[in-house]
């Protein structure tokens, strides 16, 4: 006799106890048991923020990020507009992708760490939660691109991400910034949602990349999907961010240290960029 569960119990729990329970629960439920911790986020073209009393601080944000990347439009969309001009070589992909990857497999750590600072408010801390767990495994297929499509080796890929690397890059398990540090003070909900906002470009820039490694760089399908991946699910992730900054946005110095810090993270990354272009170009 077998102790384990049979497919047809899977099929059973699929079919019927997970829609019963979806009815009982007022929020989506994933296969897995996980769930959307603000009721239809993931919905299409969800509308639900703007009742919320801060929207006015999260339509000013946008307008002031969408500012800067305007202004340096050639560097904020990761090296897009390079790439759609096949200005790089496949070595100068590979080079860059494999940098890029260390940050993407550290990501949902240097989210995860924000729990701590909000485990009494129930709902960011299981935003932050499902957040992380969304971004767990990414750099897997992050890692097969360098693999497959780039040819590289994913054991030293994996390899290149030391612990010790990790914990002297400034920013990622320390506050990059005062600013951060007394953000996190102030209103530690939206400490947390500098990092979900800032991801609101990205499935622009994975778009125009994913296109350009088709169309001009010859790769196909099976080895994308890291690119493809992100030309939506940071459409939900950015609403983890806004959702927080709408409800708890609502006071003069959170707001301030917000937009300050903002600031200073989306003009660190377009000079994140252009020193990899120039690294790129030295080599
Ligand atoms: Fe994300």
């Amino acid at each position: 006799m077998s102790y384990g569960v049979t497919e047809q119990d899977e099929r059973f729990a699929r079919d019927i106890v997970q829609p019963k329970l979806s009815s009982i629960v007022p929020r989506r439920l994933l296969p897995n048991g996980s769930y959307a911790p603000v009721p239809g986020i993931f919905d299409i073209a969800w509308k639900g923020l703007m009742d919320l009393p801060a929207y006015d601080f999260v339509k000013s944000m946008r307008e002031l990020d969408n500012s800067i990347i305007k202004e340096n439009e050639q560097w904020a969309l990761r090296l897009s507009p390079m790439f759609e001009r096949s200005e790089l070589t496949l070595d100068q992909i590979r080079s860059y992708e494999a940098n890029t990857f260390k940050f993407a497999d550290v990501f949902p750590m240097v989210i995860v760490r924000n729990v701590f600072q909000n485990v009494r408010n129930r709902e960011v801390r299981d935003l932050i939660l499902r957040h992380s767990g969304e971004e767990m495994g990414h750099s897997e297929l992050h890692a097969d691109f360098l693999e497959y499509g780039l040819g590289l080796n994913r054991q030293q890929v994996w390899d290149s991400v030391s612990m010790e690397g990790i914990e002297e890059r400034e920013g990622f398990f320390s506050d990059r910034s005062s600013t951060m540090s007394e953000l996190r003070k102030e209103c530690p909900e939206l400490a947390y949602a500098t990092i979900p906002f800032s991801e609101r470009i990205v499935p622009m820039s994975m778009r125009r990349i994913g296109r350009a490694l088709r169309e001009q760089y010859g790769f196909k399908d099976n080895v994308l999907g890291f690119f493809d991946l992100h030309t939506y699910i940071d459409i939900y992730h950015e609403r983890f961010g806004v959702y927080i900054m709408a409800k708890y946005g609502t006071t003069a110095r959170a707001r301030e240290l917000f937009q300050k810090e903002i600031e200073s993270q989306r003009r660190g990354l377009i000079e994140g960029t252009k020193a990899a272009y120039s690294a790129l170009k030295l080599k």
